[in-house]
């Protein structure tokens, strides 16, 4: 029996340090709740920085160079395709499968198919070689499913777009505006990295076994789903849905906090006095409101903001403006999770190398509250 005591109780390990990472700050400049990814700020990434740039600062350490860009963008772009196999499985999968699921289970077969799949876990510079091969594979299985599910021809991948307007070709079938490229780029910066959230720890734990790579990512990917997680853009959706009309928005906030619900895209374990990357979004969606010539829902979603914000000191998080980013890009709403997934995966991956670079293996205890000292009885007497 370990001699420490267990007497140090953390539910749901509230402010418990349980890594040292030079991936991400989440205390930023400030110290109140500012972000940096490798010591850059979030502000200046999301104005001066492609996802191409961000993912390389995240992998690499640092941003590249000129060349260095061309060559890591060069590899992205070739690696778009996937393995056959895998776009038959997408036409065995029931259409009805959620597209996380069907991420889940892709990333799994990507392994399979992967040219390094003997690579010891912990070979550094194989990591980085396939999570580029993710980062590229990831938004062409999330397209091709979406497009197969519904009965759609495949857009192939093409190689003189950059990462986010292949994504978006390959969903809507044509080449998004300069403005919707844009916006969507800047989603996948702010969604690409996040310190020891859910799934980038649950990463890490798997990892820290000297499990490979593509097990970690398929454990954060489940550990994404869930609406407290990833999950809550797609959830934040359906509030403004169910809203319906500007008229109806402070009516049905004031019944829904009369109830004590839970209001999908508000609040955070960290940001308790607001989400950066949720001030940067929300800009993008009054001018992609103005590019649609609709609105309606910013003015749906003004007035919730504020009761919320007011009412229960719950400022937005990223999923609450990044829902009508999406919308506002005619993205399916079950596609929302999956990008935030093809976006932290670059994330992920690094934190995964870094646990791999300097491994210990985690394992917490628990506390025993069950029944004590219990006597076994042949089970006639049971
Ligand atoms: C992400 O960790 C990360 O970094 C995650 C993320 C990333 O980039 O990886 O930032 C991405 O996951 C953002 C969060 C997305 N989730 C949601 O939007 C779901 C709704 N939000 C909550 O469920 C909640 O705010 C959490 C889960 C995000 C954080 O919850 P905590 O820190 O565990 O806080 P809590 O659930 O203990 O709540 C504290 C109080 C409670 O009230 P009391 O019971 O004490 O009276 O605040 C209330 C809660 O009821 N509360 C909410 C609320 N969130 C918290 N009340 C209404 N609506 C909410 N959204």
């Amino acid at each position: 029996m370990s001699t420490e005591s267990v007497d140090r109780y953390y539910p749901g390990l509230e402010g418990v340090i349980a890594n040292e990472t030079a991936i991400a700050n989440v205390e930023g400049k400030e110290g109140a709740g500012g972000l940096e990814y490798r010591g850059y700020s979030i502000e200046d990434l999301a104005t001066g920085a492609s996802y191409e740039e961000t993912a390389f600062l995240l992998l690499h350490g640092d941003l590249p160079t000129s060349s260095q860009l061309r060559e890591f963008d060069g590899r992205l772009r070739s690696s778009r395709t996937l393995p056959l196999p895998l776009v038959d499985l997408y036409r065995q999968i029931p259409s009805s499968i959620h597209p996380m699921d069907v991420l889940r289970t892709s990333v799994s077969v990507l392994s399979h198919y992967d040219p390094e799949v003997n690579a010891p876990p912990t070979d550094h510079a194989a990591n980085v070689r396939k999570a580029e091969r993710m980062i590229a594979q990831m938004a062409t299985a999330v397209a091709y499913r979406e497009r197969i599910s519904k009965g759609l021809d495949l857009v192939a991948p093409r190689e003189d777009l950059d990462h986010s307007a292949n994504f978006l070709n390959m969903v809507n079938g044509q080449v998004p505006s300069e403005t919707m490229r844009r916006a969507f780029d800047l989603s996948l910066v702010l969604y690409t990295e996040h310190e020891l959230n859910a799934s980038t720890f649950s990463a890490r734990v798997t990892v820290s076994t000297l499990s490979d790579i593509y097990s970690g990512i398929v454990a954060a990917i489940g550990t994404l789903k869930g609406p407290l997680h990833g999950g809550a853009n797609e959830e934040a959706w359906k509030v403004l849905e169910q809203v319906g009309s500007p008229e109806n928005a402070e009516s049905w906030i004031q019944d829904a906090l009369a109830r004590k619900e839970r209001i999908m895209g508000f609040g955070h374990r960290v940001y308790k006095t607001g989400d950066p990357r949720a001030r940067i979004l929300k800009e993008y969606c009054t001018r992609l409101a103005a590019e649609v010539g609709d609105d309606r829902w910013e003015r749906i979603a003004e007035p919730i903001e504020q009761a919320v914000t007011s009412q229960k000191n719950l400022p937005p998080n990223v999923d609450w403006p990044s829902a009508r980013l999406y919308h506002y890009m005619n993205l399916d709403i079950e596609l929302y999770t999956p990008i935030f997934a093809m976006a932290r995966v670059a994330g992920w991956s690094a934190h995964v190398i870094e646990q791999l670079d300097h491994n210990r293996l985690m394992r917490p205890r628990a506390r025993y509250i069950g029944p004590p000292n219990r006597e076994i009885k042949p089970i006639e007497q049971r």
